[in-house]
Formats: C-alpha cells, sequence, structure tokens
C-alpha cells in the first residue's frame, strides 16, 4: 500500500466550521484526530473514503458496530425499501417481531427481548429491571469497564492512579463532575478476573446489590476474556445472594453465534446488547429469562418497570438488524473468529520479528495491541503510562498514514466483508510501524 499524504485542505475547512457549533467540533469525541478529524464521504465493503479521496481499510468499523463492513448490499436493499414505506410509526410493526424472534432463537436463555436505541440505554435498562426485580439500590462492576454513559454505568470506568484506590478495594470513582456522592455509593467497584478479592467486596454489601455488571471481554480493562473462575464465582455468588447477573455483550456478542456467554456454561439474568445487531443503525436491547423481564410488562398488575422510547424498535433499524443478523449466522461467526485467530497470530509474530515489548489481546473477531512485553489480565494491569500513551499514538499514526483506520486504543475489529488479503495489509504495515517506534521504547 502506497503512502497516502494527508492534505489539511477540506477537512481542515470542515472542522473549523464544525468548532463553531459543537463543543470541540464533533457529537462524539471518537472522531477527533490531531490536528482535525477526517470527514467520511462513503465507505464499501471494509474501506472507507474520506473528503480528500484517500481510501483506507477499516478496521474501526464504527467501533465495533459494523459485522458487515460498509453499505452491504442485502441491508441496503432492504432498509431503501423500508425508506419507502416510513422510518417510525406510533403503531408496531411485523419486522420487530420477526427480528425479536431471530434474537431469541440464538440464546436459550433470551426468552424475552426489548429494543432501545444505543448499548447505553441497554445497559441502563438491565440495571433498572435488575433494580426493580430484586427491590435492591446497588450494583457491582468491573474496575475501568465501559458500560456507556448512564451515571452508574460508567463509574470508575476512567479510574488512574490518583484516585483508583486500594487495589483490593477500588474506589468508586466518577466520570463528568456533578455525578451525584449517591451513585458513587450505590456502584460497588470490584477487579476484574480476581475472584477471590471480588467475592470479599461484594459479601460486604449482599443484601444490597441487585446486580453484578460483567463485561465478559472488557476493552478498557485490556481485552482479555474474563476467566472460568472469575465468572463463575460471581456467577455462584449471584445465585447464593439473589442477586441478578447482568452480562454487557454491547461489543463481545458477535464472538459466538449466541455470545460471548457459551465461552461459560452460566446463564445471565439479563444481556445488554447494541452495536453490530443494528446493522449500521442506533440500536440496544435487552434479553433475559421472562421472569426478570416480566419488569417491564406493561400489563401486570403492577408495572415494575415502565419502559418507552420513542424511536426504539424502529423498523429501519428492525430491518438492517434483521439482514445483519440472518447474514451472521453459524457459519460466518466461525469464519470471522478464525480470521480473528490468524490476525492474533501473525499481529503476535510482527511483534516478535520487531523485536518489541508488545503483546496482543482480544478473542473472536476482535484485537488490541499493547505496548507492554507482559498480557495484562487487570484494568490497572492494562492501564497506558504516558510513554506507552505517547508509542500507541505513534503507531496510530503510521497505520492511518498507510490506509488503515483502527479503535484509538489500538484495537481493531473484524468485519466479515474482510479477507486475508486485509489481515496481510494490516501485518505488514504494523511490522513497518513497530520497527519504526522501536527507538521510542
Ligand atoms: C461494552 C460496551 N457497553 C456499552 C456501550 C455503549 O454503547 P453505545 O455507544 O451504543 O451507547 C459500549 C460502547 O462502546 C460498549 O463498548
Amino acid at each position: 500500500m502506497p503512502n497516502l499524504p494527508q492534505t489539511q485542505s477540506y477537512s481542515a475547512a470542515l472542522y473549523e466550521r464544525a468548532r463553531k457549533v459543537m463543543p470541540g467540533g464533533c457529537s462524539r469525541n471518537t472522531v477527533l484526530r490531531k490536528p482535525h478529524p477526517l470527514y467520511a464521504v462513503n465507505g464499501a465493503g471494509c474501506y472507507v473514503t474520506d473528503v480528500e479521496g484517500v481510501t483506507r481499510i477499516d478496521f474501526a468499523n464504527n467501533v465495533a458496530s459494523l459485522i458487515h463492513g460498509h453499505a452491504h448490499p442485502k441491508v441496503v436493499e432492504a432498509v431503501s425499501a423500508q425508506l419507502q414505506k416510513g422510518t417510525a410509526f406510533t403503531l408496531a410493526t411485523e419486522v420487530e417481531i420477526e427480528f425479536a424472534e431471530h434474537m431469541c432463537s440464538r440464546n436459550s436463555g433470551f426468552e424475552n427481548i426489548r429494543f432501545v436505541n444505543s448499548g447505553t440505554e441497554a445497559v441502563m435498562g438491565c440495571i433498572k429491571a435488575a433494580r426493580a426485580y430484586t427491590g435492591r439500590p446497588k450494583i457491582a462492576k468491573v474496575e475501568g469497564a465501559y458500560h456507556g454513559l448512564y451515571d452508574y454505568a460508567e463509574v470508575s470506568q476512567t479510574a488512574n492512579p490518583n484516585n483508583w484506590g486500594d487495589a483490593h478495594n477500588p474506589s468508586s470513582v466518577p466520570v463528568s463532575y456533578g455525578t451525584p456522592e449517591s451513585a458513587l455509593r450505590d456502584v460497588i467497584v470490584i477487579p476484574f478476573n480476581q475472584p477471590a478479592q471480588a467475592l470479599e467486596i461484594l459479601n460486604r454489601h449482599r443484601a444490597e446489590l441487585a446486580c453484578v455488571l460483567l463485561d465478559l471481554m472488557p476493552h478498557r480493562v485490556g481485552l482479555v476474556p474474563a476467566s472460568q473462575e472469575f465468572v463463575h464465582a460471581v456467577y455462584e455468588w449471584t445465585r447464593e445472594n439473589n442477586a441478578l447477573l447482568v452480562c454487557d455483550e454491547v461489543i463481545t456478542f458477535r464472538s459466538n453465534y449466541g455470545g460471548a456467554q457459551e465461552w461459560y456454561a452460566v446463564q445471565p439474568d439479563l444481556t445488554a446488547m447494541g452495536k453490530m445487531i443494528g446493522g449500521g443503525f442506533p440500536v440496544g436491547a435487552l434479553a433475559g429469562n421472562q421472569d426478570v423481564m416480566s419488569v417491564m410488562d406493561p400489563l401486570a398488575d403492577k408495572v415494575l418497570f415502565p419502559h418507552y422510547g420513542t424511536f426504539s424498535a424502529n423498523p429501519v433499524t428492525m430491518t438492517a438488524g434483521l439482514v445483519s443478523m440472518a447474514l451472521f449466522d453459524e457459519a460466518a461467526v466461525a469464519n470471522l473468529n478464525r480470521l480473528g485467530e490468524t490476525a492474533r497470530t501473525n499481529i503476535t509474530e510482527a511483534i516478535w520479528l520487531a523485536d518489541i515489548p508488545a503483546c496482543v489481546t482480544g478473542g473472536g473477531s476482535i484485537f488490541r495491541i499493547h505496548m507492554k512485553a507482559e498480557i495484562p489480565t487487570t484494568y490497572r494491569a492494562a492501564y497506558m503510562t504516558p510513554k506507552e500513551s505517547k508509542i500507541i499514538q505513534a503507531l496510530l499514526d503510521h497505520l492511518f498514514d498507510n490506509g488503515i483506520i483502527m479503535i484509538n486504543s489500538c484495537s481493531g475489529t473484524l468485519s466479515t466483508v474482510m479477507t486475508e488479503k486485509e489481515i496481510d495489509i494490516l501485518t505488514e504495515t504494523l511490522l513497518a510501524g513497530f520497527r519504526k517506534i522501536r527507538r521510542l521504547f
């Protein structure tokens, strides 16, 4: 792949306009780059072209949300037909039922499902459902895990060495200024993959905890799968203490046909989903057994968790989601996971060839590159030092300038339209990048 010059012109001008009308010039910090974001004009398959006319391979896939890449013909066809018929009604639509049936058929624990508009909303829905079901106020979550923007879900997400406290008893650290103290008190933070310490903390709050919220391969915690021991310990603890296990599979649902939870012999009470299940459109979903999900049943004598949403289950998202998930069948999941394995193996080899203290984590069809010799298994171990952040940024810039878009933690997600060719280009470009950044260690 040739070196791609990054011209400033049109994108720089757009950013100047953007800064006048949006804080930071954008509606989500994810798109920011220095000195300015690049603006996309179109995507096709696994390639994205920006306004300067530069085309890159997309390993970010709108932060792991495009499982079939951009503008998949089958999704475009189905959505275009739906657009002609209307995009949102104050009536239900049949496609919502079809999509609900499809999603429930993927996992025997999904007896009921409700759709929402984002992963944030799905996690919030699960937390509120757990509180309503148990009548308890508190939740427990893993230090550093990202679960979206809900006050309770975001606690400790950006904890750092200055405020994270004792490793055996992590502090509840707010993300946004102004987070109510009461929200911090109601969120109990446990360390990832450390069952004994986690149970000790959970036991101290056993009568008050509505649920334990777990991402089975949390990205910010290092993108390492949760150990069997950790998941089983937490699951058994919830059974013994009448709390719910809530799995956030907003990213990890792609890992198996029925989600990353298939890696473990546990059945979460509730699962939050989002991103790729929307086929490129805003989506979230919460699914679980009928008993727990019935807290949202408006036909019950007492409705414990009244639940609404203007655009929830709109027929455009439902159509795109149904087509995309039908295409992401058992064979497609297995193929993509094989490609993920190849990517991780090849990147590990490139690290070895370049002889740098780096490593790769991940599972299924996602991976993350760390500037650490040892694989980090907790948030504190995965936490980037200022030097590591600088090296990662240099690597990301090298990749971007050479035609590869990654997620800004140096993570990549694969799409079903990718082949070994794109993995080879990635590995070659990374190898050159690793050699370039060697001097920075
Ligand atoms: C694990 C996890 N949960 C929840 C969310 C929030 O999803 P959304 O951005 O759709 O609100 C994200 C988003 O990155 C996520 O990675």
